[in-house]
């Protein structure tokens, strides 16, 4: 396995691939992986003859105030888990490289991002769009693979590639979660023992609030209701926003039907937390 850091030599490395005729399957990160990241990798790996694997912890998607500085990084320890997926070359580049004294062009996929976290976090999609198009022009994959985790995010990729006639597929993968239900997250290396023994609570309520719907209800302020009763009720635990929304574009349900998504942020002391639930109905 390769890391590289400059664009110019990845470009190469793409450019032998695409000659030797191989596909290529990109996971976009910003590093610090754990089993969800390298659940990417798999099925990366087995979808395309070259993975790579991007790591950069990107300055533009992360507002005044937030954990840019904090973000944990280990390239290293990554180097180590992604060559045992059978990763083929990690992209890790400097911020300098990606965006250089005057870069002035940014991606902005409307309507998608006005909700969720988009409301919560002013510029954070704006930020995620730019890189992922960047990333998408300088590595040109077949395919990409992003965490359903990140429910908004995903969406937002995929319409940012279809309205912009990107030549990929953006393919999204299952949420790995912990033994006890917490999704995997590099930011669960914030929580402190009492928060992160908290945490499933965000699990715990999404099953919840699936099994009522599956049992007939179909009001979403009542389970709006009940998931927001149940988590304040924790005392390490503060909503952000719980959303009940069409699982396709994000808009809010009134009487569930369809496919629906229960998305929710949290915050533990300083860490924010994000889950979600699809439910089909
Ligand atoms: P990051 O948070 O490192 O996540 C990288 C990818 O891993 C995302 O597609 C995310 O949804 C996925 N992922 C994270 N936790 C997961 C889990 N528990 N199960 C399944 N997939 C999981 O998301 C980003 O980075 C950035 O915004 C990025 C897209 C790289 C742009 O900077």
């Amino acid at each position: 396995m390769e890391i590289i850091h400059d664009i110019a030599s990845i470009k190469q490395a793409i450019k032998k691939a695409r000659q030797a005729g191989h596909t290529i399957g990109l996971v976009p990160t910003m590093g610090y992986l754990h089993e969800g990241h390298l659940s990417l990798l798999r099925q990366a790996r087995a979808d395309n003859q070259l993975v790579i694997l991007s790591i950069f912890v990107n300055p533009l998607q992360f507002g005044v105030g937030e954990d840019y500085e904090e973000y944990p990084r280990d390239l290293t320890g990554d180097a180590a888990q992604a060559e045992k997926t059978g990763c083929h070359i990690i992209f890790a580049p400097t911020v300098k490289e990606m965006y250089p004294q005057g870069y002035n062009t940014f991606v902005d996929v409307e309507k998608l991002t006005d909700g969720l976290c988009g409301a919560s976090r002013p510029g954070h999609f704006r930020g995620v769009t730019t890189v992922v198009a960047k990333l998408f022009n300088i590595v040109t994959p077949d395919r990409a693979y992003f965490g359903q985790k990140d429910a908004q995010q995903a969406l937002v990729i995929q319409k940012m590639a279809r309205d912009l006639n990107m030549d990929l597929d953006v393919i999204i993968m299952p949420i790995i979660r912990e033994d006890d239900g917490q999704a995997m997250s590099s930011r669960n290396a914030y929580l402190s023992h009492e928060e992160r023994k908290a945490a499933p609570i965000l699990n715990h309520t999404l099953i919840q609030a699936a099994s009522q719907i599956q049992t007939g209800e179909r009001d979403a302020t009542t389970i709006r209701a009940q998931i927001f009763q149940a988590i304040s009720a924790e005392p390490l635990a503060a909503i952000d926003y719980i959303s009940i929304v069409d699982a396709t574009d994000l808009t809010d349900v009134i009487k569930i039907k369809g496919p629906t998504l229960i998305a929710l942020a949290v915050r533990f002391g300083k860490t924010r937390l994000i889950d979600n639930i699809i439910v089909e109905v």
